[in-house]
């Protein structure tokens, strides 16, 4: 385990297996997640941890590796699969907890929360009321538009029935189930940033979707509009973003995951008032981080007993390795 996680998920493994818990709170060097390998029938780490032909190499033990996040995007799948080594992930825990979050952005964002608490703190208060002061824009009855229609997306979209909002969507497969279940509207990327008041994003980062959001693209969107990102960094690019603030393309953007974290000192968006930078918490609520960690090592200790663990990434690996073949506990 590359680093200590919230109960049970250290139980249920201690009880199966012999842990080798590296218990510390930074994520570990290159060098030591392939130390920590080296003996390993199984693996449980976050999505910190980049898991790669290196890692499988020095793990030549491996059975399964289980990411504790729903993410999956920094490990390679197609070479574990080939080597016979299990994914796991941990869909579906955090998904309320995501949702709750996304939506805090869009509220802060749009009402300029932050901006707020850190002009009564600085002392900046000082009309007692002003019919101008720190306008935002409406969310009730605004135009929603959707990125990603995935558990998180419709997350997200059930909550906004209270706000009464029209709601676009953007995926790559268009889903006219959930268009009749939900009363939402497809369309392209471009015609969605073009049309909506708000954009919030749930897509995983891939190939496809690195800078789906980008400078040119971003020009397309209302001078009102928000933008909000729950999902990965560098599906916004921040380049273009900074520009679309700083130039006001777009009102106010809500960011918890990003190109780099931690974030620089430096990075020039922290100079930016209309962006709140939020440092990748969305699934940070207790009850959320413990149904991921139980999920997480109820995976792992699943394929080690040759048994259908509950998240597999990787079906095919079956094909490879059975899960007979695997079964050592
Ligand atoms: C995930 O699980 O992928 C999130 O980004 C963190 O909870």
């Amino acid at each position: 385990m590359t680093r200590r996680i919230l109960e049970p998920g250290v139980s249920i493994i201690k009880e199966k297996c012999d842990l080798i818990l590296r218990d510390k709170a930074e994520p570990p060097t290159r060098q030591e997640l392939l130390d920590l390998v080296k003996d390993a029938d199984g693996l449980l780490c976050l999505l910190t941890e980049k898991i790669d032909k290196e890692v499988y190499d020095a793990g030549k033990k491996l059975r399964v590796v289980s990411t504790m996040s729903v993410g999956y995007d920094h490990v390679d799948v197609p070479e574990a699969t080939k080597r016979g080594i299990y994914i796991c992930y941990t869909p579906g825990v955090l998904t309320d907890a995501t949702a709750d979050f996304a939506w805090t952005l869009i509220m802060a964002t749009s009402r300029r929360l932050v901006e707020g608490d850190k002009y009564v703190r600085e002392g900046k208060w000082v009309i007692s009321w002003a019919p101008d002061m720190l306008l935002g824009y409406d969310v009730y009855g605004a135009t929603l538009g959707v990125v990603g229609i995935g558990r998180i997306g419709q997350a997200v979209i059930e909550r906004s029935r209270g706000f009464k909002m029209k709601i676009l969507y953007y995926d790559v497969i268009r889903r006219t189930d959930l268009e009749k279940q939900f009363g939402i509207e497809y369309c392209e990327i471009d015609d969605l940033l073009k049309r909506s008041d708000i954009v919030t994003i749930h897509v995983p980062r891939s190939k496809e979707t690195i800078g789906l959001i980008n400078e040119n693209n971003l020009k397309l969107m209302k001078p009102s509009a928000v933008l909000v990102n729950t999902s990965r960094g560098g599906i916004v690019d921040e380049k273009g973003l900074y520009k679309a603030l700083s130039n006001g393309w777009i009102f106010a953007a809500g960011l918890d995951v990003h190109e780099k974290e931690p974030t620089l000192m430096d990075d020039p968006l922290l100079k930016l008032p209309n962006i709140i930078l939020a440092p990748h918490i969305a699934s940070a609520t207790h009850q959320s981080r413990s149904k991921m960690s139980e999920v997480a090592a109820l995976n792992l200790v699943k394929v080690l007993k040759g048994e259908e663990p509950p998240s597999l990434v990787n079906q095919d690996v079956k094909n490879i390795r059975p899960l007979d073949k695997v079964k050592m506990i």
